[in-house]
């Protein structure tokens, strides 16, 4: 995606950037497209784009589901506070940060990336969850259960932590374009 299929001018686009000073991280539950939308939105910005998901299975040599069932739920998570607190401090100027759907949920990297980032909490309703997640078999927390009722449990359960996050925008079952404008839109409002 290129910043013509935006509705801001590539003028507008590079004053915006020029004026991101800081890490842009993105959190919200699995499905809602924070992979997708950070891609797109670091290469409007013309930032680098990092996913914290693939950097914990770069550091482990291992892939998620893997580690999940190797060593369990508790030892991903100390990986993956791990990896976050390595990528903040390594980034200052403008990067995009997807996190995994579990990682503002600890108060540790919470306080890290409220503190360092510019923090975009990604939100969708259980139906959109439920048919995003449903096109890929690689997430552990889904595969023991119903996931529409796992879903809808843990959004429930994180919703006060995502609700930290200083921009909030709801992301509909439309082209990720519609997104990218809304948050082009909050950092323009915010910075
Ligand atoms: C998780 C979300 C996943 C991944 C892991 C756990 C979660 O990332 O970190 O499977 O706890 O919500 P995505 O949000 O990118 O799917």
């Amino acid at each position: 995606m290129d910043v013509q299929q935006t509705r801001y001018s590539a003028q507008e686009i590079s004053a915006l950037a020029r004026q991101i000073d800081r890490p842009i991280v993105l959190v919200g539950m699995m499905g809602v497209g924070k992979s997708s939308v950070g891609k797109r939105l670091a290469s409007i910005l013309d930032c680098p784009f990092v996913d914290a998901d693939d950097e914990i299975e770069r550091s482990a040599q291992m892939r998620i589901p893997e580690i999940f069932e190797t060593y369990g739920e508790d030892y991903f998570r100390d990986g993956e506070r791990r990896v976050i607190a390595r990528l903040m401090a390594e980034n200052e100027g403008c990067i995009v940060i997807a996190t995994g759907g579990g990682a503002f949920v600890n108060a540790q990297t919470r306080a890290l990336i409220l503190e360092k980032a510019v923090t975009i909490w990604l939100d969708s309703d259980v139906d959109t969850l439920v048919e995003r997640t449903a096109r890929k078999d690689n997430r552990p927390l889904l595969q023991n259960g119903d996931p529409r009722e796992i879903l809808t449990r843990l959004r429930e359960t994180r919703q006060p932590f995502y609700a930290q996050a200083p921009i909030h925008i709801v992301s509909g079952q439309g082209p990720h374009v519609q997104t990218i404008n809304k948050v082009l839109q909050e950092l323009t409002q915010w910075l």
